[in-house]
């Protein structure tokens, strides 16, 4: 039998506004570390209630994550036999067989590699007829809360400073706090960060349904990721700055004790 690898320490921790900050050399070291926590928290859930409902997320940040996870399955260290998972977000409209819908992300990255039953393993649909959009993403957020709620929410930032696709908004800091899942349209920055998916700004899908601030910020724990130096400012202002819907990133402020953010050094840059 393998041993496994131990999980990395921090080169350096911080705290601020109530959430722990963990700094890693390198985003490979930070993965590692992020998937030691993951299956931490996997074990708690599994351990307090028998079950776990996980959170989770897509981009490039989390791919090196998932095979971690996938490598720790495959050494027999980690089952999902017991957990029911929750994508943040899903373009629309798109079908699930479309290579660049966060559905065939998933079933690439983790889905594919893992005994995770099917019927548990939940994605905003991109096929919804569009008059029933609403209703599907008020239902995604029932099916959650009959699950008891998430266990633990995984999360990238956007280089806006968005959290799954809630974008950066005008709308007082209370009523972004409340906002539930829903059809979105997406800011021109992701456009512009998803253009390296889709070949080309224009052929980005412009909107998407999204996991609601509301239920993100629910979560018993959350694991925010950020990687690389263009993230550095969205860091800073989340974490740094005052809660502003302008830095959707910011709000998790409001919910202190329960944010951990797992950077590398350069992501970490414009923190003292
Ligand atoms: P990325 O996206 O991982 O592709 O950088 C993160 C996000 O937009 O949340």
């Amino acid at each position: 039998m393998s041993v496994p690898d131990p999980d990395p320490d921090p080169d350096r921790t911080l705290e601020y506004a109530g959430a722990s900050i963990l700094i890693f050399a390198d985003s490979t070291t930070a993965c590692h570390a992020a998937a030691g926590r993951f299956a931490d928290m996997l074990g708690v859930a599994l351990r307090a209630r028998g079950r776990a409902v996980l959170g989770l997320a897509t981009g490039a940040t989390p791919v090196r994550l998932y095979a971690s996870l996938v490598a720790r399955h495959r050494r027999g260290e980690l089952s999902f036999a017991d957990a029911a998972t929750y994508n943040l977000d899903e373009y629309y409209p798109i079908s699930p067989f479309d290579p660049k819908s966060y559905r065939s992300y998933m079933h690439r990255h983790l889905f594919g590699h893992v005994d995770l039953a099917p019927n548990r393993a939940h994605l905003l649909d991109g096929t919804v007829p569009e008059a029933f959009a609403a209703e599907h993403a008020a239902q995604y957020d029932r099916w959650i809360a009959a699950d008891g709620g998430l266990d633990l929410q995984l999360l990238g930032i956007g280089r806006n400073g968005h959290i799954g696709f809630n974008e950066p908004t005008d709308l007082p800091v209370a009523e972004t706090l409340a906002l539930p899942t829903r059809l979105v349209d997406l800011h021109p920055i992701t456009r512009a960060d998803a253009s390296r998916d889709f070949g080309a700004e224009d052929k980005v899908i412009p909107r998407a349904l999204t996991l609601g601030v509301a239920p993100i910020l629910s979560a018993r724990s959350i694991l925010v990721l950020a990687f690389g130096a263009n993230k550095a400012d969205a860091v800073a202002r989340s974490l740094t700055g005052a809660m502003t819907s302008q830095v959707p990133g910011s709000l998790l402020q409001s919910v202190p004790g329960r944010v951990t953010w797992i950077v590398d050094a350069e992501a970490a840059r414009d923190l003292a």
